[in-house]
C-alpha cells in the first residue's frame, strides 16, 4: 500500500476546508521541525509529496494525502507547534484548528505524536498529549531523527519519555523509534498504521 498510489488531496487552513470524512485517517502531530513532513515522505517513499523545510513553521495547515488505489486511508500532516517566533494570532489559530479537528473528526483513527530523539518531551508536547487524552484520540509516540543521537543517549531519552507517556490514558505504552533519513523504524510504523486503520 505504502509503495502504491499516494496523492496530495488538499490543504485546509480552516475547518470549513476539511475534506468529507470518507476514509480512515492517521494524523501526524509534533513540534515545528520535528520531522512530520519528512516522516510522511519516508513512509510513502516519496521525496517531497509533503513539503519539508529547515525553517520551523513550514506547515501551517492540515494537509491531506490519500493512499491506495482505490483510496484506503488518508495521512494528515498537521501544523507544528512550539515555534518560539510564531505570532500570537498564528498560535491561536493553530490551537483552535487542531483542538476542533481532534475533538470532532470521526474517521481519525490514530495520531502519531512525533518527538525529537535529542530533546525528549517539552511542555508543548505535554499540552498536545493532554489535548488528545481529552479528545479520546489514541496516539503513538514516535521518536524522530534517531540518526542524530548516540545509542546510549537514545536509550536514556527513550526510557524517560516512556515513563511519562505511561501516565497518559490515550497513549500507547510502547513507542516507535525512527529516522526518516536512514529509513530506521519505518517498516514497523507502516505495520502499526495498517493495524490502526483497521480498528
Ligand atoms: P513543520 O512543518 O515546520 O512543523 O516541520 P516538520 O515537523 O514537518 O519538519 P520537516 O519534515 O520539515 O523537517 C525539518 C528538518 O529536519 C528538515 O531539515 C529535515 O531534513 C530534517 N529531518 C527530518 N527528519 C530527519 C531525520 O530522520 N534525520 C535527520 N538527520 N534530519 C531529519
Ligand atoms: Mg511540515
Amino acid at each position: 500500500l505504502f509503495s502504491g498510489r499516494v496523492e496530495f488531496l488538499l490543504s485546509a487552513p480552516q475547518l470549513k476546508h476539511l475534506p468529507d470524512p470518507d476514509y480512515p485517517e492517521i494524523a501526524f502531530a509534533g513540534r515545528s521541525n520535528v520531522g512530520k513532513s519528512s516522516l510522511i515522505n519516508a513512509l510513502v517513499q516519496r521525496k517531497a509529496i509533503a513539503r519539508t523545510s529547515v525553517t520551523p513553521g513550514r506547515t501551517q495547515e492540515l494537509n491531506f494525502f490519500e493512499v491506495g488505489d482505490p483510496t484506503q486511508f488518508r495521512l494528515v500532516d498537521m501544523p507544528g507547534y512550539g515555534f518560539a517566533k510564531a505570532p500570537l494570532k498564528v498560535v491561536d489559530n493553530w490551537r483552535k484548528l487542531v483542538r476542533t479537528f481532534l475533538r470532532g473528526r470521526v474517521p481519525l483513527k490514530r495520531t502519531m505524536v512525533l518527538v525529537d530523539s535529542r530533546h525528549g518531551l517539552k511542555d508543548t508536547d505535554r499540552e498536545m498529549m493532554t489535548m488528545l487524552d481529552e479528545a479520546a484520540v489514541g496516539y503513538r509516540i514516535v521518536l524522530t531523527k534517531a540518526d542524530k543521537v548516540k545509542a546510549s543517549e537514545l536509550e536514556a531519552v527513550r526510557s524517560k519519555v516512556e515513563e511519562e507517556v505511561r501516565k497518559h490514558p490515550a497513549a500507547y505504552p510502547q513507542m516507535h523509534v525512527t529516522s526518516s533519513e536512514k529509513g530506521m523504524g519505518l517498516e514497523e510504523l507502516r505495520a502499526a498504521i495498517l493495524s490502526d486503520i483497521r480498528e
